[in-house]
């Protein structure tokens, strides 16, 4: 059920010429997703009834990335102001509620604030009742439109810096672009407005005057954080608004009881779910969905996306996990790699230089150094020697290696999938394993060692004229 009566557009038609990119700048990533992406999940956080993006630069680059069918599109071209943006939504508003107006380019709005915004527009006939401006007050406003209020206090205006006068430019409270309409005016507003200003522009923020002169009540709310109504003009303000949701995200997980080395020093680019006292050392990138069960420990450096690891589990610096599930108490790298359909039980030890795909590992099982699992079935309580691949690939297919409990696999190993090496079996090292091996035997496929009596060394030959 959507919040009744709310309908929120987000404009997001602006070039960003100052991204230097062929890329929209709606499109450019912080913490990893869309700047757009960020704004759609504050709007669909609200429960509107219908949420309608106003595109326009990047062409269907924009709507084809975002991919959601539940969103309504309507693309602004060209690009004749914010006033006009919001025209070419009309079709999407309703004629009673309100409307919030968010910036496709500002992601890091606060839903605390948002949720304020809206619940001060209403009155006893419910939202749209009264126009709310989200306004703040900047040391250095210069570039943004300034709030004019009467000797009352009471706003009567919003000014761009371009049309103000020098006395209205010392203005420092600037609207800041978010604001909630009331429905029921906002479609003849719409209507009248015009582009008489040096931008030729149809300006959004002339609704207000028009609503002074309608005698609709006007309001301001201000922002929890000066960053929520920060927008995104540069690489330098990207790079600066990341920082911000870094630190934010990172003071977030302290303030559970995670352990940081450094809040300075994690990325998170996804959602990170942490039990009771979990560590992280410096410079992990967390992507996706990571869930760290209690008491696990992740090593400086470190990579995971879309993961899953149980209780008491440790992970060595440098190791780089993606689309993998792990057990409890297991021990992973320094310099692992666990790639994509992975699965370790319990007690699982998978050492550095070992590489793993789409295998499940039983519990207690140890691969400690430099291998290659993939696409096998390990059993329980297995140790793979130093050096063992299994080799899955014949050039055209991929082939399945099951290795049963309790075998020992010596080092240097090489397994030719599809092959089945038996409950108890020991391999002998250096082994290359074609047939599948009797349970609770050795195994060994080895040239005998012999040694030539009487043989020299080469020695080098003296050069010509020496
Ligand atoms: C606008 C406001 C100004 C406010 C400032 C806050 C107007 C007239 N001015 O200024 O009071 O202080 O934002 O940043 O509203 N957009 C479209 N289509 C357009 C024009 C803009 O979709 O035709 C989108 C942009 O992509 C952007 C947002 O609207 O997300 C604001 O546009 P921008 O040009 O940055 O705003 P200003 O005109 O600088
Ligand atoms: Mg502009």
């Amino acid at each position: 059920m959507g919040m009744p009566k709310l309908n929120i557009v987000i404009l997001a038609a602006g070039l960003g010429k100052r991204m230097h990119s062929a890329l929209p700048k709606v499109l450019h990533r912080l913490a990893g997703k869309p700047l757009l992406a960020h704004v759609l999940d504050t709007a669909r956080a609200l429960s509107p009834q219908n949420i309608c993006v106003v595109y326009g630069h990047g062409g269907e680059m924009v709507p084809q990335a975002i991919a959601d069918e539940t969103l309504s599109w309507v693309q602004q071209m060209p690009q004749l102001g914010t006033g006009h943006a919001l025209m070419q939504a009309l079709p999407c508003l309703d004629t009673e509620g309100a409307t919030l107006v968010l910036y496709g380019d500002v992601p890091l709005m606060g839903m605390d604030t948002l949720r304020r915004l809206i619940a001060m527009a209403g009155g006893e006939t419910g939202i749209g009742e009264s126009l709310v401006l989200l306004t703040v007050e900047l040391a250095e406003p210069s570039g943004y439109g300034r709030i004019v209020r009467d000797d009352a206090g009471g706003i009567i205006a919003i000014v761009e810096e371009k049309d103000a006068s020098p006395s209205q430019r010392q203005i420092r409270e600037v609207n800041t672009g978010i604001m909630l309409i009331p429905n029921r005016r906002l479609h003849d507003w719409l209507h009248k407005l015009a582009n008489n200003n040096v931008q030729q522009e149809y300006y959004l923020t002339d609704v207000v005057a028009m609503a002074v002169k309608d005698g609709i009540s006007i309001k301001s709310a201000h922002p929890g954080h000066s960053w929520e109504v920060a927008g995104v003009n540069s690489k330098v303000q990207l790079a600066e608004l990341e920082r911000i949701y870094q630190s934010e995200s990172a003071h977030g997980l302290l303030e559970q009881g995670v352990t940081l080395a450094d809040p300075a020093r994690i990325d998170i680019r996804g959602q990170l779910t942490c039990g009771r006292d979990v560590e992280i050392d410096i410079d992990c990138i967390f992507q996706g969905r990571v869930q760290l069960g209690d008491g696990v420990k992740v090593g400086a450096h470190s990579i995971l996306k879309d993961v899953t690891i149980a209780a008491g589990s440790a992970i060595a610096p440098f190791s780089l996990i993606e689309s993998a599930e792990i057990g409890k108490n297991c021990r992973i790298g320094p310099y692992a790699r666990i790639r994509p359909g992975t699965r370790l039980d319990n007690d699982v030890h998978i050492g550095n230089f070992v590489e793993v795909k789409n295998s499940a590992i039983a519990a207690g099982s140890k691969a400690n150094h430099l291998s290659y699992i993939g696409d096998a079935i390990v059993g329980k309580s297995v140790n793979i020697g130093a050096g063992t691949i299994t080799c899955n690939y014949d050039g055209a297919n991929k082939h399945q290696t099951v290795i049963e409990d309790d075998v020992f696999v010596g080092s240097d190993t090489q397994l030719i999938a599809p092959v089945k090496v038996a409950q108890g079996s020991t391999i002998g090292a250096g082994s290359t394993i074609t047939k599948d091996t009797p349970p609770e035997m050795l195994t060994l496929s080895r040239a005998r060692q012999t040694t030539i009596d009487g043989w020299k060394r080469p020695v080098k030959k003296p050069k010509d004229g020496k």
